[in-house]
């Protein structure tokens, strides 16, 4: 039997949950609003947020699952990758926690709990399998072999694919985070109205950074000739942007589950809550003959039970950390 807490502060979502023998009891969010009106994460803010959120998320977390904290075996921390001021508020409030409790600290990477989402929920996956791991600052495809052996087999050479939606959605003049913006727009306009391109880039490697340029340009060009363009036009804008980022990802997708052999494929992290790459996948398998995996929408994007789900597959093997553990802005698995 273990009950697991688990915290949740890389960039700005303060999140806690409780997770028992690998079931998830309470996964509470605090989204920072602050942000909003800066047009994107401001690190010292974010910091500050975490400081002020984390006692009433934690004390949230534990009285929806309905445990006393004297029932909690462990805590489970992100340590990396993220903002080093955000990470330092989880990894410091998870040390003393574990310190006055007298209970072991177990320490998480935020990619890898991103993929092991996919075991919170039945249909679990079976190893190996790929996952498209896509968020804000990651986009990586990575052979999943076991819980904690993972190897990136392709990522990004410059923009993730979350700042592909965000970028986008700062020059549509859409507030951040752009993402489900834009995937609520898209849903309205047509993928075919507007061509942007696709890059050529080798292998399983992915770029977006020229898709923002060529949006920059087209949307300054129209505008000169339609004042009026972006608004008259802008469903068929995010539309035609979110056909062209599931492509790209769709694409490499599909070349690496044909290089490896492998038909269960997944994917995570906080695109992975786009409505029309999830369609796209479920399209994919159909045609493909894939198994695909996609984790329940409060598990996309930035969550502690994924963190809990994590720890506890870390605690069964009593892989534990001291107090002498520092959080980590890069992280590799
Ligand atoms: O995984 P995540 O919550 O945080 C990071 O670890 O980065 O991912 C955040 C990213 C943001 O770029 C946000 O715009 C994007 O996920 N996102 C979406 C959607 N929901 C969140 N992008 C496209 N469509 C969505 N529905
Ligand atoms: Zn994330």
């Amino acid at each position: 039997m273990a009950t697991i807490l688990a915290i949740e502060s890389s960039c700005d979502e303060t999140s806690a949950a409780i997770c028992k023998d690998g079931k998830i009891l309470s996964n509470i969010i605090a989204t920072q609003a602050v942000h909003q009106k800066y047009g994107g994460v401001v690190p010292e803010l974010a910091s500050r947020a975490h400081q002020q959120n984390i006692i009433p998320v934690v004390e949230d977390a534990i009285s929806s699952a309905k445990i006393r904290k004297k029932d909690i075996d462990a805590v489970a921390f992100t340590r990396g990758p993220g903002l080093l001021g955000s990470l330092l508020v989880g990894t410091s409030f998870s040390k003393a926690f574990a310190l006055a409790n007298n209970i072991p600290l177990v320490e998480v990477n935020h990619m890898q709990a991103h993929i092991l989402a996919h075991f919170i929920d039945d249909p679990k996956p079976d190893f190996p399998f790929l996952c498209l791991t896509v968020s804000g600052g990651h986009t990586q495809i990575v052979l999943v072999r076991d819980y904690f052996d993972m190897e990136i087999v392709g990522q990004t050479t410059d923009d993730a694919a979350g700042e592909a939606f965000d970028k986008t959605a700062k020059i549509l003049d859409l507030p951040y985070p752009g993402g489900p913006l834009i995937d609520k727009y898209a849903k309205e306009g047509n993928p075919e109205a507007f061509q942007f391109p696709e890059p050529q880039i080798p292998g399983l490697d992915f770029s977006f950074s020229g898709l923002k340029t060529s949006i920059l340009y087209f949307i300054r060009d129209r505008q000169k000739e339609d004042p009026n363009f972006l608004q008259n036009n802008i469903a068929d804008i995010c539309a035609s942007v979110q056909h062209r980022i599931i492509t790209i990802l769709l694409g490499k997708l599909k070349r690496a589950a044909r290089e490896y052999g492998i038909k269960d494929v997944s994917i995570a992290g906080g695109v992975s809550a786009n409505s029309g790459l999830r369609k796209s996948l479920e399209e994919a398998a159909v045609k493909y003959g894939w198994r695909v995996f996609i984790p329940a929408f409060q598990y996309c994007t930035d969550n502690a039970g994924m963190i809990a789900i994590a720890g506890y597959h870390k605690f069964l093997k009593k892989d534990f950390v001291g107090q002498d553990i520092a959080p980590l802005a890069r992280m590799s698995f």
